[in-house]
């Protein structure tokens, strides 16, 4: 029987797998859409499609989000979105295989918690899971060496949820999840339009303007023009929006995520501090993407900063990485 070795992130916006010899072969949203209701409830569309259907769906589909704030709070839809996207990276020539996965998952989550993940994997047809810290595999993904007493600090900045941890020997030496995350920050930046100019966008516009015109630097002079509802009139209206609004709705946001981070430095212990001063701190996830997130992170933190290249994939190519290293693999899962 065919063995295949994935790796698997259930992000509050992106599921990724890594397939072992492929690298990542698919990442899209973690969104489901169903037709029907109860025992009649059908598959209507997975990942990019069902989002297409957020906010426009008809009376018989409802469209589900399985994971908020970072962990999953619908087992059930889980499982289908789980099962669909691992029937489409099986290549076709392997048929009944036996799946080992490696799952990155929440830092700190409870035995309970835990089983929820290994039953919603098991249930999507997975034989044997792993279930490692996404702190763990971020750092991997920028191949810090986690298994060294050096260690090494990382957040990752996500859809739902903020994690922060030094890592030293194999496992967490200090760490804390955060729940800001880009989510957030999209239902911020709608009141700020709210607020500012009388123009309510929906959540997808929100995410495109943070995304194509947003910068913490707050003499950025880009613009774009976005259609909404005028509040006052309830009349279709659009106007220009500054790269300075999302500067004023969301450095808050990235302040206190920056705040967060210098509570867990302040809790490294003396063996470690000067080596992670001297390192200093890797951020990824997709939200750490906001041009000028390095330049608030050193203000506060005043130690060297990097962001990832393709921060949104960090944690899923370290996840990568450890399934073709065994001898780490078995040191990290011993301190799981
Ligand atoms: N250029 C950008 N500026 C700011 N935010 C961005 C940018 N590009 C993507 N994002 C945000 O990154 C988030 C997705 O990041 P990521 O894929 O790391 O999240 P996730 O792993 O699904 O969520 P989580 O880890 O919280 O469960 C979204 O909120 C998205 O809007
Ligand atoms: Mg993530």
């Amino acid at each position: 029987m065919a063995v295949m070795d994935v790796a698997i992130e259930i992000g509050t916006s992106f599921t990724s797998i890594y397939l072992s010899g492929s690298g990542v072969v698919l990442r899209e949203p973690t969104v489901v859409a169903f037709i029907g209701e109860n025992e009649n409830k059908k598959l209507l569309a997975a990942g990019s499609k069902a989002v297409q259907m957020q906010g426009r769906a008809p009376e018989k589909t409802t469209v589900v989000c399985p994971v908020a704030d970072g962990y999953i709070v619908d087992a059930d839809a889980c499982v289908v979105l789980m099962k669909e996207f691992i029937k489409r990276i099986l290549p076709s020539y392997v048929i009944f295989p036996r799946i080992r996965a490696l799952l990155a998952v929440p830092t700190g989550l409870t035995v309970g918690e835990r089983k929820v993940y290994e039953d919603v994997l098991r249930a999507s047809g997975v034989n044997e899971i792993m279930l490692v810290d996404n702190v763990i595999v971020t750092a991997l993904g920028f191949d810090l060496p986690v298994a060294s007493a050096e260690g090494g600090l990382v957040v990752n900045v996500g859809g739902g949820v903020t994690e922060i941890a030094i890592i030293s020997l194999c496992g967490t030496i200090s760490g804390c999840s955060v729940n800001v995350g880009g989510n957030m920050m999209d239902k911020a930046l709608i009141d700020f339009l709210v607020g500012k100019y009388g123009l309510k966008v929906g959540s997808a516009t929100a995410r495109r303007i943070k995304e194509e015109i947003g910068s913490l630097y707050p003499n950025d002079i880009a613009s774009m023009e976005v259609k909404g509802i005028n509040t006052n009139t309830m009349t279709p209206s659009s106007l220009n929006v500054y790269a300075t609004d999302v500067y004023e709705a969301l450095l808050p946001y990235y302040a206190r995520i920056a705040e967060a981070v210098e509570g867990i430095t302040n809790l490294c212990p003396p063996e470690l501090a000067s080596g992670i001063h001297g390192m200093g701190l890797f951020a990824a996830g997709g939200a750490s993407k906001m041009p000028g997130f390095d330049k608030v992170l050193k203000e506060v933190l005043g130690i060297p900063v990097t962001i990832g290249e393709d921060p949104e994939y960090t944690a899923i190519s370290g996840a990568g990485k450890l399934l073709g290293n065994k001898e780490l693999l078995n040191a990290i899962l011993a301190q799981q």
